[in-house]
């Protein structure tokens, strides 16, 4: 006689539970759950309405699931469109809060360099504004040859040179000011802006680094490396230009506002919080090599100012490999003015401002 299904499974679960004590526990459970299927199973097969409300029951569950799904992926950072918050067309300080919850991590989101991210990008503010911004070396030390003649000529100390361990940093030293993201320029921040003469007109920094960034200038020169300096001083309107611009540009792409927010200031820094606005970074590149990325880093002037930039109180702020600390990406070319112990120590040591601070203040 042929055996049913049922006999086969009952069969199965009753040996199971003779063989062995241990699985005499599985073996009844088994055994109730295969009884319990071929009754449901017998129930379906005495009547056709009662499997297909069976079956549409079991569809309309499988649909609904899938419909929910989306709900519990944004738990885990998935944003659906309708989540898009509206352009704004200028950062706002709460902007700042808003995307400070929403940092991305840098490997979240492809960062994209300024010719690909502004390619066929056209925005009006902005023309005419980078070229107004570049000012060659030669211009340079031509034109403030008065201020280069009345510079001390400082023996260079060497990098292992043990002074600064016995040099008193402190916070209230105006050359060591923090200003990121988490810590924005004080209102009751001052200082004097002073001019480089430039063949265009002047170009602004805080007058008290003047003297030592020609004299970098002109430790380059000598050294037969050409550097250009592509943005000094920035006042608050030009930052806000540069981060909107950057944002729209994104957008453009495709990017939602947040998703734009994020990753622009992890380029430029949200207005309010650069270093551009208080004299004390410069943006440098070379005649031969104007365009602000990572390539820079391999070209004579990029190695150049890495290795010597401290010599003069500058230090490379945003280094590659420390995105993690400083928000921002390698940038190569962004130079910000610390005074000479302290570029050494950071140099030396290879640490960010942040971690300086963290360390010897
Ligand atoms: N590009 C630098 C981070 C700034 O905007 O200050
Ligand atoms: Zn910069």
């Amino acid at each position: 006689m042929k055996r049913t299904f049922r006999d086969k499974s009952t069969g199965f679960f009753i040996n199971m539970g003779r063989k062995s004590k241990l699985l005499r526990i599985p073996a009844i459970i088994g055994l109730a759950c295969s009884l319990l299927l071929c009754r449901f199973l017998d129930y379906l097969r005495n009547g056709t309405k009662r499997f297909a409300c069976t079956a549409f029951i079991l569809l309309c569950f499988m649909v609904g699931n899938s419909f929910a799904f989306p709900v519990f992926q944004e738990d885990n950072g998935f944003v659906t469109e309708n989540t898009e918050p509206v352009p704004e067309t200028v950062a706002q300080e709460s902007d700042i809060a808003l995307v400070s919850g929403y940092e991305n991590s840098f490997d979240a989101l492809p960062i994209l360099e300024d010719e690909d991210v502004l390619e066929g990008y056209d925005d009006a503010e902005l023309h005419g504004m980078e070229d107004a911004d570049k000012f060659s070396l030669a211009e340079i030390l031509n034109e403030n040859a008065d201020i280069l003649q009345n510079v001390k000529k400082e023996e260079v100390s060497s990098i292992n040179m043990q002074e600064e361990e016995k040099y008193q940093f402190s916070k209230e030293d105006w050359r060591l000011v923090l200003i990121n993201k988490q810590h924005p320029i004080p209102d009751n921040y001052t200082f004097t802006l002073g001019n480089i003469k430039t063949i265009k007109g002047v170009m602004k920094c805080d007058e008290r680094i003047i003297e030592d960034l020609l004299s970098m200038m002109q430790a380059a020169k000598e050294d037969g490396v050409n550097i250009a300096i592509c943005s000094p001083y920035r006042d608050l309107n030009r930052q806000e230009v540069l981060f909107n611009r950057k944002i729209k540009a994104y957008m453009s792409k495709g990017m939602s506002y947040m998703d734009a927010y994020s990753i622009s200031s992890q380029s430029v820094t949200v207005p309010g919080a650069s270093e551009h606005q208080i004299g004390l970074a410069i943006d440098i590149v070379s005649d031969d090599y104007i365009t602000l990325d990572e390539g820079f880093a391999d070209t004579n002037a990029g190695m150049w100012l890495a290795e010597h930039s401290y010599e003069y109180g500058f230090i490379l702020r945003y280094p590659k490999g420390k995105e993690y600390i400083t928000s921002i990406e390698f940038e190569p070319w962004h130079f910000r003015y610390v005074g000479k112990e302290a570029a050494r120590v950071m140099t030396k040591e290879q640490i960010t401002l942040e971690e300086f601070w963290d360390k010897y203040l």
